[in-house]
């Protein structure tokens, strides 16, 4: 069924030119919610970006451990965060959403460390990999029963990574299909610390043995191969735990005392900007500023290839808010050239891989990505589904095991596409429709609605037609 198809939206909004572009939807069951993408003239603005979702989940988390009232200003205001804000409310948390509906505040009273309940029902992380990850560790040493699922992306991603080392704590955790996959069944046991190499550089896995480890006997120790995001050891340190960073390893000793709650305003999230940062740097007449943007330094890959690549881009105003760096970006349209992205820099910028690629289609030359093999794990398999989505707009991209060679510099023509229901490759894709030739319509575009939901509509702001 097809209906209230808003035809020729741009043109009523924009009788002048000014800040159109984009529009016009449909919803039907079998393409979703659609939104077509037509090139703009310019792309000018100030970006107020949506709080840091990794941050926003810690946050929201760490709080509840907490003892007293915490104010998380600024938060994601995605699906996801809703995800762990509904979970922790099933655990007996009392959360109060106040402030705007895209930059919402959330007051937690934290019940202490041992203040969580069981659940009355299975707790639904929807599409949030965050959620279900870091609850599990959360959730392992609580003296009672707990059943996580999600929807059937995430009840599709790898756990086993999550349940072997929570295991080798003590825990006593199940999944379906051997122990790999969500539903995961979790019974609360006494859990001791652990000696634990990452064999995956996952921020989510990490933080899921710290939140065990501060319940646990002893000192949990995590050595990473490769360092990637440290919000949860930033913020458990800012809240008083007892925790000690050793070059690329982590100490933790187990909770002596209640966490100290958070009074805190999100950083703006560089993962959201990441879609600003390459629309600014291919487009021919662009100057954008994105506000008050995280750039801790284990998320600032994105910055550091752009600008390898040739991009005008220059950081603004730095400053450090709750342990945590930020600035304002300021991008100008740019020459990329292709690059190659490999090694220790993939987890600094894993989840921007996706509009990385449309930044390789613009640029002269080849971009080779490699070291990636992650993305084969994530809300899609992001190597065959950027690769495959793009190549519809006359991309030309080889995907590899571990990565893509993209052959850049061709003008993409504007076709019909799908976000295979992954919100990064949905706003890729809508990035890409601006520099195509004619228009690129997107299926599936509510994806975005889990981490951007004013994507669309920032999008629209900064598009300008002459
Ligand atoms: C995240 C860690 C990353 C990232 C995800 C968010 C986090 O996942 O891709 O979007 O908040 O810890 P992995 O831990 O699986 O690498």
């Amino acid at each position: 069924m097809v209906y209230n198809a808003i035809i020729g939206l741009q043109r009523m909004l924009s009788p002048y030119g000014g800040g159109s572009s984009i529009e016009h939807r449909s919803r039907s069951s079998s393409r979703g919610e659609t939104r077509t993408i037509r090139p703009v003239s310019r792309l000018e603005g100030d970006i107020i970006l949506p709080g840091d979702k990794s941050i926003s989940h810690r946050a929201i988390m760490l709080s509840s451990l907490a003892e007293g009232q915490a104010r998380i200003g600024n938060s994601a205001p995605g699906g996801d965060c809703l995800s762990t804000v509904r979970c922790l409310t099933a655990l007996g948390i009392r959360i109060v959403r106040t402030g705007s509906p895209e930059h919402p505040d959330f007051l937690v009273s934290g019940a202490g460390p041992d203040g969580l309940k069981e659940a009355a029902d299975v707790l639904d992380a929807g599409n949030s990999a965050t959620t279900v990850r870091l609850l599990s560790g959360l959730l392992v040493g609580r003296p009672f029963l707990s059943v996580i699922t999600g929807d059937a992306s995430l009840r599709g991603r790898p756990m086993g990574r999550l349940i072997e080392p929570l295991r080798l704590m003590g825990a006593d955790v199940r999944g379906r299909g051997g122990d790999s996959f969500a539903p995961l069944v979790i019974k609360g046991a006494r859990l001791h610390g652990i000696d634990f190499t990452l064999p995956v550089p996952s921020a989510q896995i990490k933080s899921a043995i710290l939140l065990a480890g501060l319940f646990s006997r002893g000192r949990t120790i995590i050595h990473q191969p490769v360092p990637c995001r440290d919000h949860t050891e930033r913020m458990l340190s800012s809240m008083g735990a007892n925790l000690e960073m050793q070059g690329n390893s982590i100490s933790l000793m187990p909770l002596g005392q209640p966490l100290v709650p958070l009074n805190l305003r999100v950083p703006g999230d560089i993962s959201a900007a990441a879609y600003f940062l390459v629309a600014g740097a291919i487009h021919p007449n662009a100057r954008m500023v994105m506000r008050d943007c995280g750039v801790n330094p284990t998320r600032t890959g994105i910055i550091d290839v752009l600008v390898a690549m040739g991009a005008r881009l220059r950081i603004e105003n730095q400053r450090l808010e709750a342990g945590e760096p930020l600035a304002d970006i300021v991008v100008e349209c740019s020459q990329l050239r292709g690059i190659e992205v490999g090694g220790d820099i993939v987890p600094r910028l894993i989840d921007e891989i996706p509009v990385l690629a449309v930044a390789g289609c613009v640029a002269r030359g080849k971009t080779v990505i490699r070291d990636a093999a992650e993305l084969r794990v994530k809300e899609s398999d992001r190597i065959a589904t950027v690769a495959g989505e793009l190549s519809r707009l006359g991309a030309r991209i080889e995907p590899l095991p571990d990565g893509m060679v993209i052959y850049g510099g061709d003008i993409l023509e504007g076709a019909e596409v799908d976000s295979c229901s992954d919100h990064r490759l949905a706003m890729s894709l809508a990035i890409a429709g601006l520099v195509a030739r004619g228009e690129t319509t997107i299926r599936h575009a509510q994806a975005a609605q889990v981490s951007y939901p004013a994507f669309w509509r920032t999008l629209q702001q900064v598009g300008q037609d002459s």
